[in-house]
């Protein structure tokens, strides 16, 4: 589907935004794992969160959604059943990755399986620290999907140095950990999301600058009501709009924003961003809050490889602000970037070039010089709903607005961008 966004002069009023991805996926998996009935709100309904409910609802959890409330009847200890296909994780690294955690300690074996973009990404990273725990897991030749798991006699606790920068290499660990007697350590050298850390209230300290996070099966979770914050990744997007164009005034309501999430924020508040925030308070250990966002002036400022984890799924709309700020936006240390849904670097190169921005390509980065060339843009999506969001936000910054390629793609992680954009926009 091509969608075609005319060009917004002002952004204003108000939005309540789809729960937070990460924390949705994690609230049903947790649920999914507690004996009993638990309580989900404002859970987002979207793809990805939906292939985390289907493959719970193979494994035996009874999983029913009203609205944005979901309610999960959770197995207990090792009480899943066997499926009887495979699973399907569609397009969501985190459901592939941390349900191979769960499944690893299952007494069955099970296929995990995904769609197209998802068979492309990186599995060996998962594969390598639990098979390290005694796990038995076969990814297919070049380290991907299907992923094959076998149940295991020998699963034991490792002490497991993270060489990636992962939350989810980080929660397969911690998950495949949950199941064991004895106590798992992850030590984590750059932060990375701490959603699993928290909700399932595990011990967590400082040695030098790394984390060490301890999980073991007292840590087991228990059933339990949940309120997921709106997605501060979601945000981003009409953030960036607001302080770009004239006259603009957006509030956001009840946004996550969890320290390992909001370098998004601080990154903007450094590049000059005009962002008020109130009401802010911790509930289900998770900070959370309005935020006021007005028309501001930015300016490029220096993005240091230590926080890109933190902002790694708000690269490509920070690159907007950037590529509209005074001086040169550089991303370096985003190497991860060409492993996400799509070869991210690459589409934003592509993207930019196409509108006659000079763009020069890094492995683990790009740059962006000049700005626009032309009043009209035409984007592709690569099938990535992050990209299709970003450069929807472009084109509406252009004189003549812009098209974007295979759109359908948001309902990964919002199905409702385009009603919002037009809630909140002037033309
Ligand atoms: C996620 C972790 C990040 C992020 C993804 C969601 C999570 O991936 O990009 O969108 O929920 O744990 P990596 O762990 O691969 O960096």
């Amino acid at each position: 589907m091509k969608v075609f966004f005319a060009p917004v002069r002002s952004v204003e009023g108000e939005l309540k935004l789809p729960g937070d991805k990460s924390i949705s996926h994690r609230a049903v998996i947790f649920s999914a794992l507690a004996k009993g009935k638990s309580s989900i709100k404002n859970c987002l309904n979207s793809a990805d969160v939906n292939s985390t409910i289907e493959v719970f609802r193979s494994l035996g959890a009874e999983i029913e959604r009203n609205d944005n409330t979901v309610i999960v009847k959770g197995r207990g200890f090792k009480g899943f059943e066997a499926p009887r296909d495979f699973l399907n994780a569609g397009n969501s690294g985190t459901t592939a990755r941390l349900i191979a955690g769960i499944l690893a300690a299952q007494n069955f074996p099970s296929v995990i399986i995904g769609d197209a973009s998802l068979s492309r990404r990186p599995m060996g990273r998962i594969v390598e620290p639990l098979n390290m725990m005694g796990a038995k897991i076969e990814a297919a030749e070049g380290g991907t999907l299907p992923l094959k798991i076998f149940p295991s006699d020998s699963l034991h606790a490792i002490e497991y140095l993270l060489p990636v920068a992962s939350a989810q290499v980080k929660s397969a660990v911690l998950l495949a950990g949950l199941h064991l007697d004895e106590i798992t350590r992850v030590i984590e050298p750059i932060s990375t999301r701490n959603h699993t850390e928290k909700m399932l209230n595990l011990k967590v300290h400082k040695e030098e600058k790394a984390n060490i996070i301890e999980v073991s099966s007292a840590d087991y979770p228990e059933p339990k009501e949940y309120s997921v914050p709106s997605d501060i990744s979601t945000a981003a997007f009409f953030i960036v709009l607001t302080l770009l164009t004239k006259n603009s005034e957006l509030l956001i309501r009840n946004v996550l924003l969890n320290d390992t999430r909001a370098g998004v924020l601080k990154i903007l508040e450094r590049m000059g961003a005009v962002i008020e925030k109130s009401h802010v308070e911790e509930l289900d250990g998770e900070m959370r809050g309005d935020l006021l966002v007005r028309s501001s002036e930015l300016e490029n400022v220096k993005i240091e490889a230590d926080v890109i984890p933190n902002i790694i799924d708000e690269i490509p709309i920070l690159s907007v602000a950037g590529l509209f700020a005074k001086g040169k936006f550089v991303i370096r240390g985003a190497q991860e970037l060409r492993k996400k849904e799509s070869d991210r670097i690459k589409s934003l190169c592509e993207n930019y070039a196409k509108i006659g921005v000079e763009v020069n390509e890094f492995d683990d980065g790009f740059e962006l010089i000049g700005e626009p060339k032309v009043k009209y843009g035409e984007f592709e999506s690569f099938g990535d709903h992050r990209i299709a969001m970003t450069f929807a936000v472009l084109s509406m910054l252009l004189e003549e607005g812009g098209v974007v390629e295979d759109f359908e793609c948001v309902e990964i992680s919002n199905p409702a961008f385009i009603e919002q954009i037009q809630k909140i926009s002037v033309a």
